[in-house]
C-alpha cells in the first residue's frame, strides 16, 4: 500500500494552491455575494489546464490520472467552490464522459475545446420530476432517421448559463424504461435552446446554475454517445466518477474550514490564552482533523482505484456519502469556532458552510449514495461471509 504523492502529483496540488492564492481568493467574498460568474478567473483555469486535467495529450489535455485531479479539486475547494464545481462537470462529467464512450469524431471535435475552455460544458439529467429517480426523464429525443427532435426542460444545470455544449440525457422509447434514454450531444448555439431563469442559491453563489428548455431541436445522430438506449448506464457511469470529484470538493471544503479554525483559535485569546489551548476548541480541532483524514483516504482511494481499472462504484459513493457530511459537520464546528466573526461574511467560514450543502445533494443525495452502497452490499459485495450457519 503506497501513501506518498508523486512528484508530478506534489507539483499539481502546488500549482492548484498558488492559483487559488492569487486568482481566486481575492475576489472570492464579493463574487458570492453579488453571484458574479468567475469568468476570468475560468479562463485562467483553462489556460493552466485546470479544465480538462484527465483528457488524453491528443485531445489538448492534461493526460493526468484521477488523483492528480482530485487534488487540484481539493485545493480549489478550499477557497472556491463556484470555480470547482465549474471545473468538476467540465472534467468528471463532460470531458471523461466523451473520451470514455464517444465516438473519435466526437472527440475530436469537442474535446480540444473544452479542454482548454474555449468551450465549457454541462451535463443536463436533472428534470422538475427526475432528479434522484433519474429514469423517470420526461425530455425526449423522438428519432426521425439521420436525426432526433429534442423536447423538455431540465433543472439545476451547472455552467447552464456559460456552456457550448450540452450532454443531454432524453427518452426516445418511453416502453423500454431506462434501456430507452441516449445520451445526446447538443451545441448550446444550435435553434431551440433556450437558458431559463438562474438560481438564486444558498451555496456555490458565484457558480452558474439555469433552468434549460429545449424546444424541437435537431441533433444528429452522429450525436449520440454509444447504441441506442446505452443513455442511462452511460449517466450511472458518469456520476460515478462525477462522485469522486465532488467528494474532493467536499473534502476541500471541510479542509479549508478546518485551516481557518485551526488559525483563528491560535490568534484569537479568551481567559488569558489562545482559544486553541481551551479542551472545548482542542477537541473540536481533533475530531476534524481525524474525519477530514478519513475522508481523504477515502477520496484518495476511490480515485486510485478508478485510475487502476478497478470497480470504482461503491467506493466512490462511499467517499461522497462520507466527505459530504464531513463537509457540513465540520464547517458548521469551524463557524462556532470563530464566533460571533463566522456569523458574519466578512470571514470565510460562513461561505465555507453555505457551500458545503450542496455537496450532500447534488450528483446524487446522500440517500442515494446509500442506496449505491446498499444494493452493492445485498448483491455479494463489500462483504466478506466468514459465518457460516454451522457455526451460528
Ligand atoms: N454503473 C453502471 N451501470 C449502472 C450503474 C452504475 N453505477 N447504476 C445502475 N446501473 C445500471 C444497472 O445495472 C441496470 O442495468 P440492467 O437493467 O442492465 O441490469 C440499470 O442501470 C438500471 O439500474 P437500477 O435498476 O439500479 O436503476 P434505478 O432506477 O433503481 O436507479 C439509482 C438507481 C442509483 C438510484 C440512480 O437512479 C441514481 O444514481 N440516481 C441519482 C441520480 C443523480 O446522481 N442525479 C444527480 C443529477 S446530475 C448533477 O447533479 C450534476 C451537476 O450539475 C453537478
Amino acid at each position: 500500500m503506497q501513501f506518498e504523492l508523486t512528484e508530478e502529483q506534489i507539483s499539481v496540488k502546488e500549482a492548484a494552491r498558488d492559483f487559488t492564492q492569487q486568482e481566486l481568493l481575492p475576489e472570492v467574498i464579493e463574487r458570492d455575494r453579488e453571484m458574479k460568474h468567475p469568468t476570468a478567473q475560468v479562463k485562467k483555469m483553462g489556460e493552466l489546464g485546470f479544465l480538462g486535467m484527465m483528457v488524453s495529450p491528443e485531445f489538448g489535455g492534461g493526460g493526468m490520472d484521477t488523483l492528480s485531479y482530485v487534488l487540484a479539486m481539493e485545493e480549489i475547494s478550499k477557497v472556491d467552490s463556484s470555480c470547482s464545481v465549474i471545473m468538476s462537470v467540465n472534467n468528471s462529467l463532460v470531458c471523461w464522459g466523451i473520451e470514455e464512450y464517444g465516438t473519435e469524431d466526437q472527440k475530436q471535435k469537442y474535446l480540444p475545446r473544452l479542454a482548454s475552455g474555449e468551450w465549457i460544458g454541462s451535463f443536463c439529467l436533472s428534470e422538475p420530476e427526475a432528479g434522484s429517480d433519474a429514469t423517470s426523464q420526461r425530455t425526449t429525443a423522438v428519432d426521425m432517421g439521420d436525426h432526433y427532435i429534442v423536447n423538455g426542460t431540465k433543472n439545476w444545470i451547472t455552467n447552464g448559463g456559460k456552456s457550448s455544449l450540452h450532454i443531454v440525457i432524453a427518452q426516445t422509447h418511453p416502453e423500454k424504461g431506462h434501456k430507452g434514454i441516449n445520451a445526446l450531444l447538443v451545441e448550446t448555439s444550435w435553434p431551440g435552446v433556450t437558458v431559463g431563469a438562474k438560481e438564486d442559491k444558498l451555496g456555490i453563489r458565484a457558480s452558474d446554475t439555469h433552468t434549460i428548455m429545449y424546444t424541437d431541436v435537431k441533433v444528429p445522430k452522429e450525436n449520440r454517445i454509444g447504441d441506442d438506449g446505452f443513455g442511462f448506464k452511460f449517466a450511472m457511469k458518469v456520476l460515478s466518477g462525477g462522485r469522486i470529484g465532488i467528494a474532493a470538493q467536499a473534502l476541500g471544503i471541510a479542509a479549508g474550514a478546518y485551516e481557518l479554525a485551526v488559525k483563528y483559535s491560535k490568534e484569537r485569546e479568551a481567559f488569558g490564552r489562545p482559544i486553541s489551548q481551551h479542551q472545548a476548541i482542542a477537541f473540536k480541532l481533533a475530531d476534524m482533523a481525524t474525519e477530514i483524514e478519513a475522508a481523504r483516504l477515502l477520496v484518495y482511494r476511490a480515485a486510485w482505484m478508478k485510475d487502476q481499472g478497478m470497480d470504482y462504484t461503491s467506493a466512490a459513493a462511499m467517499a461522497k456519502l462520507f466527505a459530504s457530511e464531513v463537509a457540513m459537520k465540520h464547517t458548521v464546528e469551524a463557524v462556532q469556532v470563530h464566533g460571533g466573526y463566522g456569523f458574519v461574511k466578512e470571514y470565510h467560514v460562513e461561505r465555507l458552510m453555505r457551500d458545503a450543502k450542496i455537496t450532500q445533494i447534488y450528483e446524487g443525495t446522500s440517500e442515494m449514495q446509500r442506496i449505491v452502497i446498499s444494493r452493492n452490499i445485498l448483491s455479494g459485495q463489500l462483504y466478506e461471509p466468514i459465518w457460516k450457519a454451522e457455526t451460528i
